[in-house]
């Protein structure tokens, strides 16, 4: 926002957070965003603060806190939208905008509107999903496929389109599609597009599935299929399935909503769509075992990737993180490495053996497993890692190397839907 030349407030309640982000450091890995916060503090436009009165000037609140999911439950964490739509509150005026981004169960943009209607009158709720991919969330940010606004009917939808078209003059100027629409339509929005993302991933690994058991090849299925453009190659990458903190939590809780909203027939779908997701991470397990010549007692393997994607040092529900625990319990000596999110990995699970360095990671590994396709990884030389190693192994998690160059190197080669 700083960069599209507005004046920005941060506020969080993370005051670690707030201090990092102050000084001009970003607290997590994300490409491009140290540079842009740089170039953003530098011309005065942006704070960071952890007081939420000072934002009480502003003339557009956005609302951007996370909702994980339930400890034991298929639905969203609402108390962070919550408490950060109540703390706001207060500081609210007539004209003010509050724009959720937040990915929440649809109906909460009705229940935020009416509590704004009794605490801050004069005010109004916009909902405005945010679709940023990790890894990119800078490009995405300032060039987002899409933009969708929720409004409410008549004046204050009226004016709150128009305060938004200014926020978003740039954005829209570069010719962004902009889809303006009810709270219903604007919530569903982000969680069909997750789901839509996480079918099409899991209908491939179902064909991956069907591919191990015919001796068919996945990833020039996926090639064939996806030059239909009806049908498209992207994300039907076959491999070890979703991760992250969006993917997998969002398809739970819009099962857990509809089901509120009686129509739990509608998702079924969804829970064979995880299950397809998660059996794939029992297949990489599985795999493993039968290259150790079914065993994987004091086997020492070591896993590429900890991170749930390449350019992200993110580890939440982490395919690569949970195939290493599993291996690991199921008895084998592991060994993770990541070029990033190994200070994440080793606080979520600090049980593995982590290291930095690639080559200290395989050095004597009786199987090599690449779980996130990490370029340095993809970019591996077979013929150098092959002196190290104690058995000359890969197992690729998601089909990312090139299979003849490890086979002519002498490895045996082995991925999730391929021969
Ligand atoms: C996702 C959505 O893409 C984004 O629009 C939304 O705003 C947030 O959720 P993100 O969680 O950053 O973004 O990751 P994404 O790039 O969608 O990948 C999700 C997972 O799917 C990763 O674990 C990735 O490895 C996996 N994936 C992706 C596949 O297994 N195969 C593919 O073909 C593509």
């Amino acid at each position: 926002m700083a960069k599209l030349g507005h004046e920005v407030v941060a506020v969080d309640v993370d005051h670690e957070r707030i201090a990092v982000l102050a000084a001009g450091r970003a607290p997590f890995f994300e490409p491009g965003l140290p540079e842009l916060l740089t170039e953003s503090l530098a011309t005065g436009r942006l704070s960071f603060t952890t007081e939420i009165q000072d934002v009480a000037g502003a003339d557009v609140h956005f609302i951007c806190v996370g909702t994980p999911q339930l400890e034991a439950e298929f639905a969203a964490d609402m108390r962070f939208v919550d408490a950060a739509f109540e703390d706001l509150m207060p500081h609210l005026r007539p004209g003010s905008v509050v724009a959720g981004k937040s990915t929440v169960p649809v109906g909460t943009a009705e229940r935020l509107a009416a509590r704004l209607g009794e605490a801050a009158p004069g005010a109004t709720l916009v909902w405005n999903p945010e679709f940023l991919r990790e890894g990119f969330a800078v490009k995405d940010t300032l060039h987002p496929s899409r933009m969708v606004y929720g409004v409410p009917e008549g004046d204050d939808g009226a004016r709150a389109i128009a305060i938004l078209d200014e926020v978003y003059a740039a954005t829209l100027a570069d010719g962004t599609p902009l889809v303006v629409t009810d709270y219903a339509t604007a919530q569903l929005v982000k969680v069909a597009a997750n789901s839509f993302l996480a079918t099409k991933i899991s209908f491939i690994n179902a064909m991956a599935e069907l591919c191990e058991v015919t001796g068919a090849d996945v990833k020039a299925l996926a090639d064939a299929i996806g030059h239909d453009d009806r049908i498209g190659r992207k994300f039907l990458n076959a491999g070890l399935g979703f991760g992250g903190g969006c993917l997998p939590k969002d398809i739970r809780a819009f099962m857990a909503r509809a089901g509120e909203l009686g129509a739990d027939q509608t998702l079924t779908f969804l829970r064979e769509v995880d299950s397809i997701n998660t059996r794939r991470r029992v297949r990489m397990v599985t795999l493993a075992r039968e290259e150790l010549d079914g065993s994987l007692d004091d086997k020492r393997i070591a896993v590429l990737g900890a991170s749930f994607k390449p350019n992200s040092d993110d580890v939440r529900d982490s395919p690569a993180l949970d195939v290493a625990s599993q291996l690991q319990l199921q008895g084998a000596v592991v060994t993770v490495t990541d070029p990033h999110a190994l200070a994440n990995a080793k606080a979520k699970n600090p049980l593995l053996t982590y290291v930095a360095r690639t080559e200290e990671a395989v050095a004597d590994a009786d199987l090599v497993m690449l779980l996130t396709e990490w370029d340095e990884y993809v970019a591996l030389d077979p013929r150098k890692l092959a002196g190290i190693v104690s058995g000359r192994r890969i197992l690729d998690g998601r089909n990312a190397l090139d299979r003849a160059k490890w086979r002519d190197a002498g490895w045996s080669y082995r991925a999730l839907g391929r021969h």
